[in-house]
């Protein structure tokens, strides 16, 4: 999927000052579509990041952890042009040449599924998962809702979604863990 752009951290100024142009994002850290090469970054940042939820759940087959590079790097290029139903948008924090943080989206029909938030250990709680999942929504205007999913024991995440605007919506129980679903309309606040 080609880059849609970059795009930089929003000003966390309030919205009193938008008339102001923001200054630059003074953490070097930009927002943007992956692209190929990013692939084999990805997927070791997901492999770092997914051990505690391996571990939380006794289950270190899970998908985030198997994924290849190969798989990634399929999804990164069937993209095509912007949205269509099926096809799926990654989308990085970089600072520099690094990727620190990822997520992404699957359009099905009204519904974007988002999944594989992952942000780098070291950078963690300084809001870059929230403003992924901001950008994933902001990026997908097409979709009537937004729906992502967590182990029902994953407390920390299901905090983090709750504060971004996501309400639990049903149950299921997958590979004998019991699953979290959590959706919100499109255009609600966080
Ligand atoms: C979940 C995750 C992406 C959050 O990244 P982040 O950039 O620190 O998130 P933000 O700064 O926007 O929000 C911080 C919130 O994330 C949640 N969180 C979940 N796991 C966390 C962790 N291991 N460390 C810190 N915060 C975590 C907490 O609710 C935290 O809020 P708090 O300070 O009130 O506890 C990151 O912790 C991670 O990669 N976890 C492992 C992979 C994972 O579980 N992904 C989600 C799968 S459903």
């Amino acid at each position: 999927m080609p880059d849609a752009g970059s795009r930089s951290v929003p000003d966390p100024r309030p919205a009193a000052a938008a008339a102001i142009p923001a200054p630059p994002p003074d953490d070097g850290i930009v927002l943007a579509a992956a692209r190929g090469e990013d692939a084999d970054q990805i997927v070791k940042l997901q492999y770092l990041c997914y051990q505690s939820e391996a571990e939380l759940y006794g289950d270190h087959s899970i998908a985030p952890l198997t994924e290849s590079v190969a798989e990634l790097r399929g999804i990164l290029t069937e993209g095509g042009d912007g949205w269509r139903d099926g096809a799926t948008l990654v989308l990085v924090a970089r600072r520099g040449w690094e990727v620190v943080a990822a997520v992404r989206g699957r359009l099905d029909g009204d519904t974007c599924r988002v999944g594989r938030l992952v942000t780098h250990p070291r950078l963690r709680r300084r809001g870059l998962a929230s403003r992924l999942l901001a950008e994933i929504e902001l990026r997908c205007p097409t979709a009537a809702r937004f729906e992502l999913f967590t182990g029902a024991r994953s407390a920390d995440n299901i905090r983090l979604y709750t504060r971004c605007g996501y309400r639990e919506t049903r149950r299921a129980v997958d590979g004998g863990i019991e699953m979290m679903f959590l959706a919100k309309p499109a255009g609600a606040p966080a």
